[in-house]
């Protein structure tokens, strides 16, 4: 029997409590598919930085890349300046662990509500690949007279072929496997590069040029579109159904992702993985650690329990991950009354059992 090997970071605020209900889901899931999981907490986040000055320590990170797979909850304390724990631990995981990808599902599921105006699930089912380790993220630049009237800041967007081969190879590979025609959705898989080629004449020529010669040489079934950021966050409200798969890097994909979360009934249900096919991946609720929730039982574990579920996919329990998005699916559309906190109709660990019953029916 297959045994992963999870760790588990509950982290701040809320995180704790919506990861418990993915945990009691996981379990749920590892008994009705005969799988094993083995999980390991650590306690990042606020409350060790505010004792111990530790964000993400060597060590810590070291022990991280002995599991399978790790399981985050929220990053985020209200003592703590912003910045300090979102780059020492969340970012400093990401680069760390060289997790080159980050995967967002902008999917939405049945019952939820949207601000898209005559959109439903039909229209709202794509993915964002955003690339995860490069751009304007890896902290290149710096100041000069600083403090002075002529202080300059320069923050510098990068990329390496390597960088940007990688992403893509990944993006084509999941356009192939679960694109629209996968999923029987459509009648041709496509793969949507989104960049800004007609300023970013460098970032964006090399990812153009990279994204057209992989797809005719290794994909050439796949449909090749490309958008201009600006255009995409319109055909995103007036349009969704146009998307299948997309890619970007990793700015772009931080803003667009936000933006797809709030049309899939926002951070209540957006999830994402912070993924290196190669290595340990890192799968995240999208939404904050919501201090003023913290402990209440109110807010919503789904977005929790998706991450969860992508993890298991990404693990290869592809059965078992159908299985708890069927049981999302069916929670939404028959019982919240809402996704967000205190309006759902039910507590936190009640939402959580809902699934986990479906689950293991
Ligand atoms: C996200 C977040 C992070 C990012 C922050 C918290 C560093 O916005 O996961 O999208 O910019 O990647
Ligand atoms: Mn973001």
């Amino acid at each position: 029997m297959a045994t992963y090997k999870i760790a588990v970071i509950g982290g701040d605020g809320t995180g704790p409590e919506v990861t418990v209900e993915a945990i009691k889901v996981m379990d749920a899931a590892a008994d009705k598919f005969g799988f094993k999981v083995d999980k390991t907490e650590f306690d990042f986040g606020g409350e060790r930085y505010k004792r111990t000055g530790e964000t993400l320590p060597d060590s810590g990170v070291e022990e991280l890349r002995k599991f399978d797979a790790i399981l985050l909850g929220a990053i985020g304390h209200p003592d703590v300046k912003p910045g300090i724990l979102e780059k020492g631990i969340l970012l400093s995981a990401r680069f760390e662990l060289d997790q080159y990808i980050n995967l967002r599902p902008v999917r939405l599921y049945p019952g939820v509500e949207t601000p898209l105006k005559d959109k439903g699930p039909e229209e709202i089912d794509y993915v964002v690949v955003r690339e995860n380790t490069g751009d304007l993220y890896t902290g290149a630049g710096g100041f000069t007279l600083k403090g002075t009237p002529h202080e300059t800041a320069i923050q510098t967007a990068m990329y390496t072929r390597f960088q940007v081969d990688r992403c893509l190879k990944y993006a084509f590979e999941y356009a192939r496997k679960y694109g629209k025609k996968a999923r029987g959705k459509g009648k041709e898989n496509t793969l949507g590069l989104v960049g800004k080629t007609n300023v970013l004449t460098f970032v964006y020529d090399l990812w153009e040029r990279a994204f057209h010669e992989m797809g005719q040489n290794e994909y050439p079934e796949i449909r090749r579109d490309y958008y201009h950021v600006d255009a995409t966050c319109m055909w995103m409200i007036k349009n969704p159904e146009w998307f299948d798969v997309l890619v970007t890097g990793n700015m772009f994909g931080d803003i667009i992702t936000d933006l797809g979360a709030i049309t899939q009934g926002g951070m209540g249900i957006a999830a994402g993985g912070n993924i290196n096919p190669e290595g340990v991946s890192m799968f995240e609720p999208i939404g904050g650690s919501a201090p003023k929730y913290t402990g209440q039982g109110v807010i919503n574990p789904l977005a929790a329990i998706c991450a969860m579920q992508m993890m298991l996919q990404t693990l290869g329990e592809e059965t078992a991950a159908e299985k708890i998005e069927e049981a999302v699916k069916t929670v939404t559309a028959t019982k919240l009354k809402s996704l967000a906190a205190g309006r759902m109709g039910y507590s936190t660990s009640q939402v959580g059992d809902l699934v986990a019953d479906l689950v293991a029916q």
